[in-house]
């Protein structure tokens, strides 16, 4: 017979082998940076100006977001939800439109914000605010 842990065990195994992303957090630190949205649509298939309080998350936040439809970026359950930021000692709260491939210079807990939002934690010139805190809510 099957111990209930091993039945735990191959249940994992079988929900991982379907393709679910891996669940990552709704939550993290990491550093912000000025995003500017494309004249095209983003991953969530709207287009975003600059002036309005939008965010961009890596694609592991992104893809890995509860629900997430890698194929179908655009029915991503992220799409739309608010993502509360903590850096510079300033809250700020931006709808997430769009995400960004992670790379040396962006990693999988960063995010971007747009001009007004990113101007209440720092100037523009600044380009960065370091070590934020924020939260998507669900
Ligand atoms: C933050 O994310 C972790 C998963 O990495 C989760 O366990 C925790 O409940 C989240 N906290 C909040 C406040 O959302
Ligand atoms: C982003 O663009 C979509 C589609 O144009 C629009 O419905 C939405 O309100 C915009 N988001 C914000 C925060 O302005
Ligand atoms: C995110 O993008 C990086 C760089 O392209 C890639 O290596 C990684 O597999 C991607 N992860 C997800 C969850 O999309
Ligand atoms: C951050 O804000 C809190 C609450 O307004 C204040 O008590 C604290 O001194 C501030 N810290 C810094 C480093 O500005």
């Amino acid at each position: 017979m099957l111990s209930v842990a091993k039945i735990l065990v191959a249940l994992t195994l079988a929900s991982a082998s379907l393709e679910t992303p891996t669940p990552h957090a709704t939550n993290g630190t990491g550093d912000v940076f000025y995003y500017k949205p494309d004249s095209e649509a983003g991953a969530c298939g709207w287009m975003n100006t600059t002036d309005q309080a939008v965010a961009t998350v890596s694609n592991t936040t992104f893809n890995g977001f509860p629900g997430a439809t890698p194929k179908n970026p655009n029915t991503n359950p992220i799409c739309g939800r608010r993502i509360v930021i903590t850096g510079n000692n300033v809250t700020i709260n931006a709808f997430i439109v769009d995400y960004f491939e992670q790379d040396k210079n962006a990693g999988p807990n960063d995010v971007g914000v747009t001009k007004p939002e990113f101007m209440k934690m720092a100037p523009i010139s600044a380009g960065i605010v370091r070590d934020a805190v924020w939260n998507i809510t669900m």
